[in-house]
């Protein structure tokens, strides 16, 4: 172990990380199952801070985050203030960072989305909370910034920071570039930031150029400072931030200086750690089955041997003789792990009737299965299992497809406008009187007219759009028909979606009972989810934890007894090939269909209104993920096929 590890491993014991043999990490990281666990342990220091100032007298300065991370923390302050009496009146806090030019009362400003997460439930005085101003014209902002850093020096300091990390590894909006020494400022933010925040504003041209941030070397003042990041897409920087060398390029490495600095991560985020991603290189581990096959599918990608060529001196030379000495030979071990991944690839996801089903991913009994496959927005049964889903049509299943969400936010105004336009003149070539409809339709298109950026759609217009996603849904299941098995289309319309915004509702009982409702009427075998757990208010997430509260709800019943649940993974990204447990495979004809089937979501191409910081569109990110895993399957030696849908096993 070299000295700067052995100092590492020290710091991160005081700072309560203990049992690593070396670590690489020399920021200390505290890894957490979900978002919710660290947002709580994060809320309760913070909640601690305050207290301990109040018992002082003193003010608690705060400098706080916006963005997607902070708001699991911000929703237990708000717990801890109306069920735990944690007063806020002796916090005075700075936020980290605003657009520029943004207004304040901009449904994207920063000053609203404080308001909405924290302030407006808390007993803060108004006065005590302070972000940078977004509204002034650009000359001034160099006053204005020297004012913001006076005010938090006047103030004593910010006794605690609470950090994002971007994508590209910024802090604030200190994007790569930004000098350790730098000060509060205007930045321009980078591309790959603004693509980020596209989907909020809904089209990357919203988004402003600019924002004011406070500097590096304000974040390195503050007495404490923690940051967060969850899901996968953190990965990359967590591990250049926290292992990699203190650079430029990830402001967040500059963090490794600071003498009290912890980061909150949870498992996904923390996935490309070297004491998760290869934990027998730090530590002696317990060699269980699930280790074994990481372990091994990561020796066979790293020396780009497929899995049955591995050798003794392979494992040895990769830290990983003790799984030899206590699990036999290499010969074994590669024969048990190609074995166990050779089970996880099945054609029949309905499990395969009148088959030997021991080594099979699903039962063969009952041969005709009722099944259900949960489609948060409407199109992501097609997207992310459509393979699949024609598959289990096709091979005689019961299917039900539950369009969880109504998706409507995601349709372009241009393209509600054409469908209004077709009713109206559709209606009047025919004389139809309807006049209820017309007036719907009527007041829609008079609305989209005179709509301003950022205003929010009327509820005539949503549900126009709505209308439009459903027929896309519908347009899918008679295209995935088969013979005479047209799978069965339940709109669930899940209330927490409804707001006409990208902030969405919290779950609430009636979103768990919609989905209870409908799994007590079908009674599946098998039901499909959207095991999508990064983005902690993210749609998907909420659309799980209504399925995970409803099965909850149930489980006790017989009919529970029978059913199992597979997850996919959405959009974004792929389960690790060792978690996978069942892989269907696809040939390239199938691959050709799954992507007409996702082009009956016409609304969703050709420059959407979500796009995200991926360009590509829905059916060619499918296409990519699908045969990215068929050939991680080939280059372990498995066969080789032309795409794959994966799916992981949820056992309650
Ligand atoms: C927000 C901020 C940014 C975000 C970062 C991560 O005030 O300063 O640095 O923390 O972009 O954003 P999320 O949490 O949305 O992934």
């Amino acid at each position: 172990m070299n000295t700067e590890a052995l100092m590492i491993q020290t710091q991160a014991a005081d700072n309560g990380i203990v049992g690593q043999a070396i670590t690489y990490e020399k920021i200390p990281t505290q890894i957490y199952a979900d978002a919710k666990d660290a947002s709580k342990a994060v809320a309760n220091e913070i909640a601690d801070l305050i207290r301990a100032k109040q018992k002082e007298g003193k003010p608690c300065v705060l400098g706080l985050a916006t963005g997607s991370s902070p708001k699991t923390v911000y929703a237990e302050l708000v717990r801890m203030h109306r069920q735990e009496g944690l007063s806020f009146k002796n916090v005075i806090s700075f936020n980290l960072d605003e657009y520029f030019p943004m207004k304040p009362d901009s449904i994207y400003s920063y000053v609203r989305f404080m308001r909405e997460q924290l302030f407006d439930h808390v007993d803060i005085a108004k006065e005590n909370y302070f972000l940078p101003d977004g509204d002034i014209p650009e000359a001034l902002i160099t006053d204005f910034v020297q004012r913001y850093e006076n005010k938090i020096a006047q103030m004593g300091g910010i006794d605690f920071q609470l950090l994002g990390i971007g994508g590209n590894g910024h802090i604030g909006f200190n994007e790569p570039g930004s000098l350790i020494n730098s000060r509060t400022r205007l930045m321009t933010l980078d591309h790959s930031t603004r693509a980020a925040a596209a989907m909020e504003f809904g089209g990357l041209h919203h988004v402003p150029k600019k924002a004011i941030t406070m500097g590096v070397s304000s974040i390195m003042n503050a007495k404490r400072v923690v940051l967060l990041a969850w899901g996968e897409r953190k990965a990359p920087m967590i591990k250049a931030a926290v292992e990699g060398p203190v650079t430029e390029l990830v402001p967040a490495s500059y963090l490794q200086a600071h003498p009290n600095v912890s980061f909150f991560v949870d498992e996904r985020a923390a996935n490309d750690l070297t004491r998760i991603k290869t934990p027998w290189l730090v530590d002696t581990i317990e060699w269980t089955n699930s280790m074994i096959k990481k372990a091994v599918t990561h020796l066979s990608f790293t020396l780009n041997k497929p899995i049955l060529k591995l050798t003794t001196k392979d494992y040895n030379d990769n830290g990983m003789s003790d799984m030899l000495a206590a699990h036999g030979s290499a010969y074994d071990i590669n024969i048990d792990v190609f074995n166990q991944l050779q089970h996880t690839i099945t054609g029949w996801p309905g499990g395969k009737p009148n088959a030997d089903d021991t080594y099979r991913p699903e039962r063969a009994l009952p041969a005709k299965k009722r099944v259900i496959i949960f489609s948060p927005h409407p199109d992501d049964d097609i997207i992310s299992m459509g393979g699949t889903f024609q598959r289990l049509v096709d091979q005689g299943h019961e299917v039900h497809v539950a369009y969880q969400t109504s998706g409507n936010i995601a349709v372009a105004d241009d393209e509600a406008f054409r469908f209004i336009d077709f009713v109206v003149d559709y209606n009047h070539r025919f004389g139809i009187e309807s006049p209820e409809a017309t007036k719907i339709f009527e007041e829609a298109k008079e609305f989209l007219k005179h709509k301003k950026d950022s205003e929010i759609d009327t509820p005539q217009v949503r549900y126009v759009k709505g209308l439009i996603r459903r027929g896309e849904a519908k347009a899918t299941c008679r295209f995935v028909k088969y013979q005479d098995n047209e799978p069965t289309p339940h709109f669930l319309d899940m209330p927490f979606y409804e707001t006409g915004t990208i902030q969405k509702k919290g779950i609430g009982e009636k979103d768990i009972k919609i989905i209870a409702d409908l799994i007590e009427k079908i009674k599946p075998h098998q039901i499909y989810a959207a095991g999508d757990f990064a983005d902690p208010h993210g749609t998907h997430k909420v659309c799980w934890d209504a399925i995970e509260a409803a099965i909850g709800q149930l489980k006790h019943k017989n009919f529970m007894k029978d059913c199992w649940v597979w997850l996919y993974r959405g959009a974004w990204a792929e389960w690790d090939i060792h978690e996978i447990e069942m892989a269907v495979p696809m040939s390239p004809d199938q691959v050709m269909r799954k992507r007409l089937g996702i082009f009956k979501h016409q609304s969703q191409k050709d420059g959407v209104v979500f796009q995200g910081e991926d360009s590509r569109e829905f059916w060619q990110r499918a296409e990519e993920r699908n045969s990215g895993t068929a050939q991680l399957y080939d280059k372990l030696g498995l066969a080789e096929y032309e795409a794959m849908e994966a799916f992981v096993r949820w056992k309650f």
